[in-house]
This record gives C-alpha cells, sequence and structure tokens, in this order.
C-alpha cells in the first residue's frame, strides 16, 4: 500500500514553536547581512547557480510526493520502544536565494563566512540514526511507539512510527526542511501528521510508565546491552531510549532514570541505535 506525503502549513501554530523556527531563519538573515554573502553568491554565473538550486529544490520535493508510508503493523499493543535523539543539526540556511538544511560536505564556504565551524553541520547523522531505527526488525514488527528528534535549536518534533524515511541524504534534507517551515507534514488527504513539530519539553510526551534510558560514552555505568534490555523490558514499561544525534557533546541528562554507556569506545549515533534495536529484538524473540 503506497500513500505520498504532503506538506500541510498550519496558521494557528504554537507561537513558543513558531517563535524557535522564526529565530533560526532571523539568524541566518542577519548574518547574511553582515557578511554581504548575497553580493559574493551571486556575482558572475551566480544567477545560474541559483536556478539551479531553486530547481534541485522543486525537483527534491516533487520527489517527496511519491514516497510511501508504512501500513500500520497489527498487534502493536504489545510493549515497545521510544527512541529521542537529542541535538540533532538541522539549521536552516539560505544560501543564494534558496533556503537548505545546512550541511558540512556543501555549505563548509557559507558556514565559514559566517564564523561558525563547518564540522558542527551534521544532518547526516540525524539521517543514519533515523534509517537505523526505522529499518530495525523492531519497527516492522509494530513495536516502535514513537520517535522524538530535538534539534540543536531546541525544536522538537515527532515522527510517527510508520513513516518511510527517505533512503537518500538529498530527499531527507528536502523533507526536513519542508518540516522545519510548514512545522507538519501529512499524508495526502489524511488528517494524520505524520511529522509533527511539537511543544518541549519532550517529557510531556511520554508514557507515565516509562523507563527513560540515556546513553553516552562518558558514563561510567558500563553495560553489557542484551542482559541489560532483557532486565528493564516488562510488559507495562515503555522504554525510552535517549541517543544524541551530534558529532560532538553530551546529551541532556536531567530526564534520564538512567545513565549508560554501552561500549568501551566511542560509537556513532546509528551504531548504537542498532544495538538498542538487536538487543530488544533478542529479548522479544523478533527474528
Ligand atoms: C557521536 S556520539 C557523541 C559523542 C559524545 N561525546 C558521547 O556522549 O558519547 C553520538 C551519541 O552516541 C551515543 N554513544 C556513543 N558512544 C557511546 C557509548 N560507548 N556508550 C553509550 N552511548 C554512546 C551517545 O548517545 C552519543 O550522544
Amino acid at each position: 500500500m503506497v500513500r505520498p506525503y504532503a506538506v500541510k502549513g498550519r496558521k494557528h501554530k504554537k507561537r513558543k514553536i513558531e517563535k524557535v523556527v522564526e529565530e533560526q531563519k532571523d539568524e541566518v538573515l542577519e548574518a547574511e547581512e553582515e557578511e554581504g554573502v548575497k553580493e559574493e553568491e551571486a556575482g558572475s554565473g551566480g544567477e545560474a547557480a541559483e536556478a539551479e538550486d531553486e530547481r534541485r529544490a522543486e525537483e527534491a520535493v516533487e520527489q517527496m510526493a511519491g514516497i510511501p508510508i508504512m501500513p500500520p503493523v497489527e498487534g502493536a499493543k504489545k510493549p515497545g520502544v521510544i527512541f529521542v535523539l537529542e541535538k540533532a543539526t538541522l539549521e536552516i540556511g539560505k544560501v543564494g536565494k534558496a533556503f537548505h538544511i545546512l550541511n558540512s560536505d556543501e555549505h563548509a564556504h557559507y558556514l565559514k563566512k559566517q564564523n561558525r565551524n563547518p564540522a558542527d553541520y551534521r544532518p547526516d547523522i540525524i539521517h543514519q540514526a533515523l534509517l537505523a531505527i526505522f529499518d530495525s526488525p523492531v519497527t516492522k514488527a509494530g513495536r516502535l511507539q514513537a520517535v522524538y528528534v530535538k534539534t540543536d535549536k531546541g525544536v522538537l518534533f515527532e515522527i510517527k512510527p510508520y513513516v518511510r524515511i527517505p533512503r537518500t541524504f538529498k530527499r531527507f534534507s528536502g523533507l526536513m526542511l519542508q518540516l522545519l517551515q510548514k512545522l507538519s507534514i501529512t499524508a495526502v488527504g489524511k488528517r494524520e501528521k505524520l511529522l509533527n513539530v511539537i511543544k518541549n519539553p519532550v517529557t510531556r510526551h511520554l508514557p507515565a510508565n516509562s523507563r527513560r534510558i540515556g546513553l553516552s560514552y562518558s558514563s561510567e555505568k558500563l553495560v553489557d546491552l542484551n542482559n541489560y534490555v532483557a532486565a528493564a523490558a516488562s510488559d507495562d514499561v515503555s522504554l525510552v531510549f535517549v541517543v544524541g544525534a551530534m558529532a560532538h557533546g553530551v546529551i541532556d541528562k536531567e530526564y534520564a532514570d538512567d545513565f549508560i554507556a554501552i561500549s568501551e569506545y566511542p560509537l556513532s549515533a546509528a551504531c548504537c541505535l542498532n544495538r538498542i534495536c538487536g538487543a530488544l529484538e533478542q529479548k522479544w524473540r523478533i527474528r
């Protein structure tokens, strides 16, 4: 069953959320004025480059119209898992005439001119992390309850478990841009929001009967994840795993019931999520 996405704006979205997103745009525009970026980029050959940028942006949005969602899986009443991905670098920038999700590969020049460190702009981390979750047998078995992503600018959004995450970075980037501009994305002909910017803090969206487990390489509590999950998972508790989607730094551990390291080595977010899903599959006998 294939249903396409549609992007839907919402005029009366809560002011607080709009403010955070607007602040992002304002920051970028102010920085551009200071740096005189516009003139440089619109210089010789600039118009052709801008036209190409716009053509690509439109193409990315057109491609999104064909992205399907997965049909909901029966039996989702069994205990499930929730993921919170923190500090994702999803920041909008106006490069030339078009808005983009800034990334270190394509926008290094633009970022350096604004005295920003390109290495901090890694939206590929959250892309890989989401693919690790949504491709997992845990998700395919209907045990994924929700995914929350918090950007390092403080924008919080929810992704419904049956969304198909775009597999290419370009399409993913286009989807994130639309989400942060319009604040929600719905399926065509449906009212339900597949991706939706929501109010902070994330704790207000977590079930009361949940166990929140934060992951960090810096934690002194090094666990065997399979044993840990086997002991923590039960029929009446939802497990919430909090993983960082940034290149450097530590997650917010304020709301975590436990704070664990799962390896003696620093791992990528995607690797951690693969391990978590693997441990849950073992516990829940998902083959
Ligand atoms: C690239 S790391 C960020 C590095 C960060 N210094 C840290 O806290 O591990 C992305 C995320 O992967 C998780 N992570 C990486 N290595 C880990 C480990 N050995 N144990 C537990 N979590 C880990 C953390 O949630 C981290 O925020």
